[in-house]
């Protein structure tokens, strides 16, 4: 993604931003109005206090849907059943009912919670997909069928299920520079840029196989022996990879969220959108355990990946473990007071093009089919095309 913009571009930019804003609100203002004028109803301010939540409650409950509106949730279906899959992984190894002692315990090393959390973070990734396709189906729209693609392998470690998955965790490119994005005053949606927390290429956030998995079931700390530090690994850069995905879920349904007609369908957009919220902040939390003491500094030695202790880096305000809320940021226009926000929620860099190219970057679809690749990118697309219909 490009975040290069001249400051003339952005200016302009900002201004337009400013009066998008302006007539998106009186928009609404003016189809409230002329949703009342229809009902017989204007001059709403004479309207007994039960008569205007009547007139609410019809607006809310309308069943129309548009071709918008259903391509946003069908992008958003396809989005969890990728998270579900992705998250049934760890839950399977290292959730608290999982099937891998030595990958669970490097995990609590992080937090002792952190089995429970990712196997509640798997619940919810599997009730959003479930509810978004059968919602779809409720609307007679059609519901988003990813199984096809189920056909990259499975960790050969101790507890996963030998089934065919639509992602992989074996060998990521984590992008870790939401990190220093959520602690900065900047905003890519103006065109910054943001450092790595630190580098992570070509590393497992599951244990790859038992051989990563040493036969003492308590992670000793700090870790010591090569297969302590191998796993504690494995189990930090996880830590960084629920961040970065939650931190895309986040941004995702914040930018479809303005793209949104039916008043139900932005009830469920904004609704899910806000537990992918609560995820994020969870894992940005446990990411600095990750990279602290007495964990880190702690180095892969099948990789050479090393997680350094970011509490030791020298700019306290990017990276920081603690600083785990939104710092407040540029947001809508430089004149405006900087706001604690999700971000960014502009197409270009927090859309669902944005976020499929992103995921493609991460190396979560290695080995994919191109057919998988055209599939989804086609949703994303057609998410990204669609409008507000405000009339
Ligand atoms: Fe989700
Ligand atoms: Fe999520």
């Amino acid at each position: 993604m490009n975040y290069e913009m001249s400051s003339a571009a952005q200016t302009e930019a900002r201004s337009a931003s400013v009066e998008d804003d302006v007539r998106v609100h009186w928009q609404g203002v003016a189809g409230r109005r002329s949703f009342l004028k229809g009902l017989g109803l204007a001059g709403a301010a004479v309207l007994p206090g039960s008569a205007l939540f009547a007139s609410e409650a019809m607006a809310k409950s309308s069943s129309s849907i548009t071709k918008g509106d259903v391509a946003i949730l069908r992008l958003l279906a396809a989005a969890e059943l990728i998270e579900a899959d992705l998250w049934q992984q760890y839950d399977e190894l290292g959730g608290v009912n999982g099937g891998n002692p030595a990958y669970m315990a490097a995990l609590t090393n992080i937090d002792s919670d952190m089995p429970t959390y990712i196997h509640l973070n798997n619940e919810d990734e599997q009730s959003h997909a479930a509810f978004l396709n059968a919602y779809l189906e409720s609307k007679g729209a059609e519901p988003v069928n990813l199984d096809a693609f189920r056909t990259l392998p499975s960790s050969k470690a101790n507890g996963a299920r030998q089934i065919g998955r639509l992602t992989s965790l074996t060998s990521l490119d984590v992008d870790t520079s939401w990190y220093t994005r959520y602690r900065s005053s900047t905003n890519a949606d103006f065109g910054a840029k943001f450092p790595q927390a630190f580098e992570i290429h070509n590393q497992p956030a599951i244990p790859i196989n038992d051989t990563d998995t040493p036969p003492n079931t308590t992670a000793p700390l700090p870790p010591t022996t090569p297969a302590e530090r191998r796993i504690q690994a494995i189990a930090c850069t996880a830590a960084f990879h629920f961040g970065y995905i939650e931190q895309g879920g986040s941004s995702l349904y914040a930018t479809l969220a303005e793209k949104v007609t039916n008043l139900e369908v932005l009830r469920i957009v904004t609704s899910i959108g806000g537990a992918e919220a609560m995820h994020f902040s969870t894992w940005q939390d446990d990411a600095g355990n990750a990279a602290n003491a007495p964990i880190a500094p702690v180095t892969d030695p099948l990789t050479g990946l090393t997680i350094p202790n970011l509490d030791a880096h020298p700019d306290e305000q990017l990276f920081q473990a603690n600083l785990i809320f939104p710092h407040p940021c540029e947001f809508i226009s430089s004149k405006l007071p900087h706001c604690a926000v999700v971000r960014p929620t502009l197409d270009r860099n927090g859309g669902a093009q944005a976020a499929i190219k992103s995921f493609t970057a991460d190396r979560l679809f290695e080995g994919q089919s191109s057919r998988f690749f055209t599939t989804v990118m086609k949703l994303a697309e057609q998410a990204d095309a669609a409008q507000r219909r405000v009339s």
